[in-house]
């Protein structure tokens, strides 16, 4: 298996992240129930996201923290919604990747989503 190396490789993840993530019974609901995604506008900025974080490429700009806390204003995010959130994506990336890049990816996962949530829970 090979590493995360370009955009296209960031671009399968992130879709078959989502396509996991949007179905999943835990956390599905906020993506399709909470807030209705546009796909085409939301899976390049979160693709923008991985590359900016991965690669240091300057692609996203934004705040990934606001959205969460508007969603968690709606619904309450929780921690076990946080650790399923990171289940799923660690697992898209050990079903395609794997390598220093894959590795980095889910330990960037696990700390922007400690980080997202106490940010939530402190607002
Ligand atoms: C249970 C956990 C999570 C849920 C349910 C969730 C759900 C969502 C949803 C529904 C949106 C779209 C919000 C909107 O457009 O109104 C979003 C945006 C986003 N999420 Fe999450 N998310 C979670 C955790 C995370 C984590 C851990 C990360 C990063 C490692 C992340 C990264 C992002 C980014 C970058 C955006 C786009 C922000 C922007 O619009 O600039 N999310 N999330």
């Amino acid at each position: 298996m090979k590493d995360i190396q370009t955009r296209a490789d960031v671009d399968q993840m992130i879709y078959t992240f989502y396509e996991k993530v949007m179905v999943d019974p835990e956390i599905g609901f906020f993506f399709t129930e909470i807030v209705q995604l546009d796909l085409e506008h939301h899976l390049p900025k979160i693709a923008d996201f991985w590359e900016t974080t991965l690669f240091h490429q300057a692609k996203y700009k934004g705040n990934p923290i606001t959205p969460h806390i508007a969603i968690h204003e709606k619904s309450p995010l929780t921690q076990a919604h946080f650790d399923r959130w990171v289940k799923v994506f660690c697992q898209t990336i050990d079903d395609l990747f794997s390598g220093g890049i894959a590795e980095m990816a889910k330990q960037r996962a696990q700390s922007i989503a400690t980080v997202m949530l106490i940010k939530i829970k402190t607002v």
